[in-house]
């Protein structure tokens, strides 16, 4: 939009000389006049979010995570005056390219802010240069960019923020859930020693990294002896995580905990624990991430030992708070971090309610004040 309005100004510009020149004004006098009042009209000219053109692209929009933020962040985008014709959501399918050419389509559409789920978070140095060349303030969400990247945002003062959480977090939480347990209830062979499966999500990945080695280093710095019996990528997916465990017991029947980087594949995870005839609960721990309903269902039935709440009603409404924020050319950070929540038996009504009914608790209320500010 704001690329319009400067064509139409050089029009009337050129216009503007060539009429000049039939009277006593000079070009130079010409533009130099409009260019003054181009300067002032953009300077008077506040932006509203009803003017504003939000661009956002999510790396795979089957992602049960990913697909529960996007409608969440449209919510919140509409109630605070953004219009939901200014909202363009895209499905980058899991294709780095296909992610680079749908946001230069969104800039050559003229959108004023983007939201960008990476695909590749190794790759966001190419997202970041085409943000920054077009001079879109860029919006990044869920999946960490690189420290390379991160740095240079710092270093070059770019409009670039990322908003999500610190995937160690979620690990240490979801050890602390299995070490609360306490190890006699967990070795269940009573050999001193826990044996694990590990269910990862896609390989490259922070959140991947993270909750794996944070997960057990609870464990380990709680002093327990442990030992990986198997692991395999599940990819965040319950199938595909079902697969990977169903093979895995083929090979080691007895696993006392299966680690789960998400609640989809813990999910998964069950089935193949419950086909094989064990009881999940009893036989075998399972703990996720994210606080999915099916898994806070599962928690309060027993079958899952617990989780860690992923709070997208929480990102999406600090991703609105930042796009306001650049929108007012106000100071913004490079990161907002939201925080898991570590979630057993004992809460998982009440973040159950949170979700389903959107309830509020005092933390959010804090945050929706912050903004407001
Ligand atoms: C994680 C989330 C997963 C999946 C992943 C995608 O934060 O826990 O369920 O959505 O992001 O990168």
């Amino acid at each position: 939009m704001r690329k319009k309005l400067f064509e139409v100004l050089t029009v009337s510009v050129f216009i503007a000389a060539i009429l000049a020149g039939c009277s006593e004004q000079s070009i130079e006098e010409v533009e130099s006049e409009t260019a003054a009042s181009v300067a002032s009209t953009e300077e008077e000219k506040e932006m509203t979010p009803a003017d504003m053109k939000v661009g956002v692209c999510i790396y795979k929009f089957s992602d049960v995570y990913m697909s529960l933020f996007k409608e969440e962040l449209k919510k919140d985008l509409v109630k605070a005056g953004f219009r939901e014709e200014n909202i363009t959501i895209v499905n980058a399918a899991v294709s780095h390219g296909y992610q680079m050419l749908q946001l230069k389509k969104l800039i050559n559409a003229g959108v004023d802010i983007l939201v960008v789920n990476p695909v590749n978070t190794y790759k966001t140095a190419e997202v970041t240069d085409l943000a920054m060349d077009a001079g879109v303030p860029l919006v990044y969400v869920n999946r960490e960019p690189d420290a390379a990247d991160e740095i240079r945002w710092e270093n070059d003062n770019l409009s670039v923020t990322y908003i999500g959480c610190d995937a160690r977090q979620a690990g240490a939480i979801q050890g602390k859930i299995i070490s609360d347990l306490g190890f006699e209830n967990v070795d269940k062979n009573g050999d001193g020693v826990l044996q694990y499966f590990m269910v990862k999500g896609e390989k490259d990945n922070a959140d991947t990294y993270f909750r794996t080695r944070y997960s057990v280093d609870a464990l380990k710095n709680a002093g327990w002896n442990v030992e990986q019996l198997a692991d395999g990528n599940g990819n965040w997916d319950k199938n595909v995580s079902e697969f990977v465990v169903t093979k895995a017991l083929e090979e080691n029947p007895a696993p006392e905990v299966i680690f789960c980087n998400n609640d989809t594949m813990a999910i998964g995870a069950l089935e193949a624990v419950s086909k094989a005839g064990l009881v999940a609960g009893q036989d075998v721990q399972i703990v996720g991430a994210d606080a999915f309903e099916g898994a806070l269902e599962n928690i309060l039935a027993g079958k899952i030992a617990g989780t860690v709440f992923n709070n997208y009603v929480e990102q999406a409404r600090l991703t609105t708070g930042t796009i306001l924020s650049y929108m007012k050319k106000q100071n913004v950070a490079h990161f907002y971090g939201s925080d898991y929540v570590k979630v057993t038996k004992e809460n998982a009504e009440t973040i159950l309610g949170i979700i389903r009914d959107g309830e509020k608790t005092s933390e959010d209320e804090e945050i929706q004040t912050e903004w407001a500010q």
